[in-house]
This record gives structure tokens, sequence and C-alpha cells, in this order.
């Protein structure tokens, strides 16, 4: 009952499935219910007084109950704020509890989703649903449940009281607010469209945000800031434009049920008047039921304004169930194995794989042995990268398979298949946290002689030393910065204490100067010790030393062999290597 007559179908069930959140907490809010029955009760108990008050004290002169008036009006008073507090709080706090379990399930299954939706979806986006919608679903579960609980309370209390006191005049007054509500619910409508539009409005201005954060060397370098600051303004307009109409109608809401209330109250006041004058009931009754009435006035239209924050509410919880329904594409298969720690024997078999429509891989096949290096070489979009992420099951190939010792990887447990690999990513992401726990990363329980160790390898470890906290230097956004050299050994570090059979290198195509460049050359040669390596090369030295050299062209294998065989043939390869590595 109550709000819920304005809402659809499909409405009700996304406030149900809001609502379902605070389940958890239903102690805590029936704590909150008890406690708003002493603000219903309060109300409906002052109407009541009004009765004896005009008809003993005023009409009939008996000046004795003039004395308890003073306690009464402060022992109420004293319940009513009591009971509120205990009630306000109380659901406040199981709202905020529940808002807390919707955001963290949010953001657990967000990261579990595959690649696919993250390439699809921009993390502004994202990031709006996570913080600003949670939160505006946050006052469905703590405003509204108060709202509703107290103020539906509140009526019925005083509903029940005015037709206890006099059927026929609280019917007169009943008929009059059906007719306040339904303009609000059109109202309510419109409220619910604009704010969806201003959110994903929102979900724009978060995104230009944090692309202009992210890419400020870009904009510095290209002195784009006047257009960044326009595009800036220009979402944050549009925000502004959509939100100010949500302003028009929630501004209306109020006034517009004051007006068809006053109505309401002219046609009862006219209406018992001449009751009264009938003698049908005493002027005690008339103002103990005009006062319920009255009394009644501000939780409906408490309970109009509950109506527009659900429609706003169930407007932001539809974009954040919208994530929530997204189901991962690569999911374990349920009878999944274990891979035990792999020997490092890959294989790849007619290999067919299109993200969309276009084919980028169409009968890849490769055989690895452990401590192999099978170096991928081919023109920028050639598909070097896309394998890379079918061996991480980032995707799954349309046709054929691909084997880690034997077992098809989609057999595998992805926690498992994770354990085998390593991956030396072309963009070297590290964490806004120190070094060592950044090396650490992919092994958390790892102590430090080993992280040590492994940026000794890595030659990180004699840079490290020298920074202010040694390896407790905090890095990223709010610590020092690195150069890319420095950077790219760390990701090295990471991969070699990680030490997995299996690595996957993405060498940066960035150019480091000649000694930083030897560093990460030396580092990648102790990584690459005894793992099965698949390096995307650019570097020459890495590719000369290559068991396998694959020179992939429109998704296929034009040429394979090794370094001399291929540059003997004077094919692709050849011409590869005249364009990117000879001097
Ligand atoms: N997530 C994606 N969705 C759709 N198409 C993609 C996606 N990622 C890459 N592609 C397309 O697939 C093709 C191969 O991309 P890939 O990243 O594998 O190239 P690459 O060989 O690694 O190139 P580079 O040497 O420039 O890194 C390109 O045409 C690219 O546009
Ligand atoms: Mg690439």
């Amino acid at each position: 009952m109550g709000p819920f007559v304005l809402l659809t179908e499909k409405q009700k069930n996304v406030y149900l499935r809001i609502v379902k959140y605070a389940a958890p907490y239903k102690w805590i809010i029936a704590l909150s219910m008890i406690a708003s029955l002493g603000v219903s009760g309060s109300d409906a108990f002052i109407a009541y007084l009004v009765k004896p008050f005009v008809d003993e004290l005023i009409v009939a002169g008996n000046l004795s109950l003039a004395k308890l008036i003073p306690f009464m009006v402060v022992g109420l008073a004293t319940i009513k704020g009591l009971s509120r507090y205990v009630q306000s709080y109380n659901i406040r706090t199981a709202g905020q509890l529940a808002i807390q379990d919707i955001r963290n399930e949010v953001f657990g299954h967000t990261i579990k989703l595959s690649m696919r939706f993250f390439t699809n979806s921009s993390s502004g986006s994202l990031m709006s649903r996570i913080l600003n919608d949670v939160n505006v679903m946050q006052a469905a579960l703590a405003d509204v449940l108060v709202t509703l609980l107290r103020e539906t309370l509140t009526i019925l209390a005083l509903t029940g009281y005015a037709f206890y006191a006099d059927w026929k005049m609280a019917l007169m007054a009943f008929v009059a607010i059906p007719a306040a509500v339904w303009p609000a619910a059109a109202m309510g409508k419109k409220i619910k469209k604009f704010s969806r539009r201003s959110q994903d409005v929102m979900g724009n201005v978060t995104s230009v945000l944090e692309q202009s954060f992210s890419g400020i060397k870009v904009i510095k370098a290209f002195a784009t800031e006047d257009q960044e600051q326009q595009k800036f303004a220009q979402e944050n307009l549009g925000f502004f434009t959509l939100i100010r109409k949500t302003f028009r109608y929630s501004a209306a809401t109020a006034p517009v049920m004051e007006i068809m209330t006053s109505l309401g109250v002219a046609a009862v006041l006219w209406y018992g008047l001449n009751r009264v004058a009938a003698e049908a009931i005493t002027k005690g009754e008339l103002f103990s039921i005009l006062a319920a009435i009255l009394l009644m006035y501000s939780p409906l239209k408490r309970l109009t304004t509950v109506n527009n924050t659900i429609q706003k509410a169930i407007g932001a919880a539809e974009r954040v169930f919208e994530v929530l329904d997204n189901q991962a594409e690569i999911v374990d298969a349920p009878d999944a194995v274990d891979l035990p720690r792999s020997q490092g024997y890959v294989t790849f078999e007619n290999v067919r794989f299109a993200y969309d429509d276009e084919l980028i891989l169409r009968n890849f096949s490769v055989q690895a042995k452990p401590g192999e290096v099978v170096a991928l070489v081919g023109s920028s979009g050639a598909g070097k990268s896309t394998l890379i992420g079918l061996l991480n099951r980032f995707y799954d190939p349309q046709q054929g398979k691909i084997l880690i010792d034997g077992h098809d990887i989609r057999g595998l447990t992805q926690k498992s298949l994770h354990a085998s690999l390593a991956l030396v990513d072309q963009e070297t992401f590290l964490f806004n946290d120190t070094i060592a726990n950044n090396i650490r990363y992919g092994k958390p329980d790892a102590d430090f002689s080993l992280v040590k160790a492994a940026a000794t390898q890595a030659y990180a470890d004699e840079f490290i030393q020298q920074l202010p906290e040694g390896y407790e230097t905090q890095i990223g956004d709010r610590g020092v910065r690195l150069s890319g050299g420095q950077r790219q050994r760390l990701c090295i570090a990471r991969a070699i204490l990680r030490d997995a059979p299996i690595l996957m290198l993405d060498e940066a195509t960035s150019a480091l100067d000649t000694e930083s460049e030897a560093m990460v050359q030396q580092a990648l040669g102790n990584l690459m010790q005894n793992r099965t390596t698949f390096v995307i090369a650019h570097r020459l030295s890495t590719i000369m030393h290559a068991d396998q050299i694959l020179v992939l062209d429109k998704g296929e294998i034009v040429e394979t062999g090794k370094h001399q065989e291929l540059l003997e043939r004077s094919g692709l390869y050849s011409r590869l290597y005249d364009a990117q590595f000879s001097e």
C-alpha cells in the first residue's frame, strides 16, 4: 500500500530487490518500527485529546482538566521525541549497512566480470554507478523506510481515530485525499525519467574528469586545457539542465498537494459545521476530527516526497542492477580441474578468434616446449596482444583450443591457470602502494628477502635503495615518480617473484636510453630463464635468441623459423626487420 500504489510492476520488483538488502538488518528495522509506533501513537493521542479539551474545558468549563494539560503536552512531546530518535537512528544505520553491502557486492561482482565488459564500458560510468547511484539508492532504504514506516502508521492511526469519532465525516475527508495523490504520481514519473538521464550525464562528467586527470600529460603537451575545460563545462551544463527539470517537478509536487488538500479541508469543514448544527456530533468531535485531518497533512506531504525519492532511487537502482546482472562471460566449467604447477608445454591448435565480427586470428597453431622462447612479430594490429589475451583466457576462441601440458585451458580453474602464468604487459601498471607491495603483488605473502632477491634479479634493487624510503617508498599518485625503465624493471621483478612457469611479455615499445635498455634487457634475460616464454618483441636482442619466431599477418602465421633463417628468406620478416630494427 501507500506509495506502492504509484509504482509499476517492474518498479515494484526493483524496489523489492533493493529492500532485500535490508533483510539481514531486520532486527534493527524491527526496533525502529516499534519506536515508530510511539511517534504515530502520540499524534493520534493528540487528536483524541482535542475532544475533551473542547467539550469539557471550553464548552462545559470544567477547569480541573486544565492543570493536567501542561504535563500532557510535555509528556507527549518527550515520548514522541524519544521514539523518533530511536526510530530514525536505527533505520538510517540499517540503511547504511545495506548500502555498504550493495557497494561491496557491486564492486566484487564488477571486478570479476570478463575483459569484454571492461573494454565496452567507461570507467567513469562504472565509478559513477558504484559511488553516486548507490548513494541515491541509500535514500530508498534509509529515508524512505523512515518516512514510509512512520508516516504510514501515523496516517493509519489518525484515520482510524477519525472513523471511530464520526465515520461519515471521515469518509467525506478521505474522498479528497486520493485526488491529491494522483497529480503527484504523474510528477513522480517525470522526476524519475530526468533523474535517470541526469545520472547518465553524471557518468559522462566523471568520465571527463577521470580522462583529464589520467591523461594530464597529453593535455599539457598539446595545450588543450581550454578544450577540456569546455568539454567539462558542457557535460556539467547538461547535468544542470536535466537536474533542473527534476527540480521543476519536485518543487511543484508539494504546492499542488497543498492546494488539493485545502480543497479537501474546505469541503470537510463545511460538511462538519452542518453536522454540528444538526447535532450529529459535538463541537469537540468536530475539532478533534479536524485536528486528525490536519495532523495527517504533513505525513501525507512527506509520503509524496517519498514517492519522488523512491522514483529516483529506482532509477539509480536500475543502473546498479544492470551492472549486477551482467554475467561473467568466462566462467570455470562445472567440472573444471586445478592445473598443478605447469611443466611449461603450451599449444595453440587451429585457433580462430574474433572480438566481434571481424576475424582477428584465422587458423593459428603453435607448440612451445618447456623453456622455449616464442617470439611473435608482425605489424601493429596483427593480433599479437590478442594471442596473449587468449592464453590468459580474457576471451575464449570461437574455434580451436589452447592447451597447457595437454589440458584444454577451458577445462581448468581460472585460478590455477593464472597461477602458472605471469604477464608483463605493454602498459607498466603500478598500484598506488609501496615499492615492496608492488613487487609482491602476485604473491602477497612473500617475505622481504624474496622481494629483494626478485628486485636484484630485475636490476631494480640499486635504484630502489636510492629512493628516500627504499622499498617502503610510496609510488604512483601519492608518492614518487619513476622513469619508464624503472617502472618496467619493477614489473619484471613482480613477474620474477611470481615465479610462474609460463611467461608472457608484451614488450613496451617506448624507447629507453641505452643504459636503461641494457638493464631492462638483462632483467628480462633473468626472468625468461627456465620458463616458457611468449614474447611480443620490439627489441632485436630478444628476437635473436628466440627458439621460434612467428610472423603474423592478417591473423595468420605467414613465416616461422629462427632469426637467421627468416632473414635469408627475405619475406615479411626481413621487411619488418629492415623497418624496425636495423639502424
Ligand atoms: N577489445 C577489443 N575489441 C575489439 N577489437 C579489438 C580489441 N582489442 C583489439 N582489437 C582489434 O584486434 C586487432 C588486433 O589487436 P592486437 O592488440 O592483438 O594487435 P597487436 O598485434 O598487439 O598490435 P600492436 O603491435 O600495435 O600492439 C586490431 O585490429 C584491434 O583493433
Ligand atoms: Mg599489442
